[in-house]
């Protein structure tokens, strides 16, 4: 892989011990991808972050890294926190556990991280253009960064998420390349409406099992899909399968039409998706079908304002069911604002908690020993049993919001 002068000197440790580390693992990486070059990127965002999957080795080699000298050069967020931002004593965090995620943020803080604790960086102001290099971690972060804005990202793994940083640059391989991004897969949509909100998660679950890690170009989505739909949708995505990037004709900047999708690739590969398969697909997301529910959790990815808000307007005045935890996660920008509004302590009065900067999945809620969690979220449906060790019902948010009032859940 071709070095400029200035990286030959940083290989050969001119700037510290940090940079030269990072050089040589993203030259390694680069090599064993097949990059020519390595080329500057614009931000970075990590996972790094939580105890729960970065483990001791994983706190020892930040702290490791920090010690070196290793500095953020570019804009470098951060995924959520390990445990409640705000209480995590509330929280039932064992002290050890605690112990290990301070340990870890104090390392990346260190490090120049700018502490956004969020899987959805692109609602602050981590956002990049269509086109921009990026060199991102968070999968579905990554899905909708390639895919709703535009921007060139592969999925990067933790410490070599830190290297991109430390250097400001990555590998030219992968997602970077146009000739990469091409679609390879037509999904023609047979669903002559707008989706209903669950349907969004549905579908990005049933194109990950589909898809895997090829590129999908989704034509026929109809009405006006908002950006929290496409959140759940490339979430979804990239946990049950590898997305990296859909097209989604007239909405994927590369993609206003099918043939600018596909490029120079041809169609090989159809799928038809019918209102009978997102149906099937959310039988296939639940565990078990219905019963007594005594965890709701909301926010995965964590929640905007928008749909704090309408958490809010469904309960409409009513209370939370006494035996079941309703909780939502969101990040400080939409905790800021529902405190600004009054919507914050109006939830909490009705019986809602709100986890601050962390989420279900990496966060540790064994101790409160739930048996069935709910949830709107593809994602959190994809790996909620294994992370939290629940059953799972994957339902609308209308449907999760009458679980947390009357306890049950009937289909
Ligand atoms: Fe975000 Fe946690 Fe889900 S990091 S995407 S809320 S698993």
């Amino acid at each position: 892989m071709y070095l400029t002068d200035e990286e030959k000197q940083i290989l050969d440790g001119q700037k510290g011990e940090a940079p030269q580390l990072a050089m040589e693992i993203l030259k390694k990486i680069g090599e064993i991808n097949g990059a020519k070059r390595l080329i500057p990127i614009k931000s970075v965002h990590l996972v790094l972050h939580a105890y729960k999957s970065a483990f001791d080795a994983g706190v020892d080699a930040a702290e490791k890294i920090a010690e070196m000298g290793g500095r953020f050069t570019v804009p470098t967020t951060i995924d959520p926190y390990g445990m409640d931002a705000e209480n995590w004593r509330a929280a039932r965090t064992p002290e050890s556990y605690a112990v290990q995620q301070i340990r870890l943020a104090n390392a990346v803080m260190k490090m120049g991280v700018i502490p956004v604790w969020t899987c959805t960086p692109y609602y602050g102001f981590n956002l990049p253009k269509f086109g921009d290099h990026i060199a991102w971690s968070e999968s579905s972060a990554v899905a909708y960064a390639n895919t709703v804005l535009g921007a060139r990202t592969n999925r990067q793994t933790a410490i070599v998420d830190i290297c991109c940083g430390i250097l400001g640059k990555t590998p030219e391989t992968g997602m970077h390349l146009k000739e990469n991004r091409y679609g390879e897969v037509l999904i023609q949509l047979k669903i002559d409406r707008e989706f209903k909100s669950w349907e969004y998660s549905a579908l990005g679950y049933l194109l990950g099992k589909k898809l895997g890690s090829k590129i999908g170009v989704v034509n026929g989505m109809k009405g006006n899909v908002k950006n929290e739909n496409l959140k759940s949708l490339c979430a979804a995505a990239a946990a049950s399968g590898s997305v990296t990037l859909l097209h989604i004709v007239g909405i994927t900047p590369e993609a206003r039409s099918i043939e600018e999708a596909f490029g120079n690739n041809e169609i090989k590969e159809e799928l038809i998706i019918t209102e009978e398969d997102l149906l099937n697909t959310r039988d296939d997301m639940c565990t078990v079908k219905e019963g007594k529910v005594d965890f709701v959790a909301l926010g995965c990815p964590q929640y905007t304002i928008n749909e704090i808000v309408r958490v809010y307007e469904l309960l409409n005045g009513r209370k939370v069911h006494p035996e079941t935890a309703f909780w939502i996660y969101a990040n400080s920008y939409a905790i800021d604002l529902a405190e600004k509004m009054g919507i914050r302590k109006k939830l909490e009065d009705a019986g809602v908690v709100i986890r601050a900067e962390t989420c279900m999945i990496i966060s540790p809620i064994s101790e409160w020993g739930f048996k069935t969690l709910m949830t709107d979220s593809g994602k959190c449906s994809y790996y909620g049993p294994a992370e939290c060790g629940t059953e799972i019902i994957f339902a609308s948010v209308e449907e999760c919001v009458e679980a947390a009032v009357s306890g049950r859940y009937v289909r």
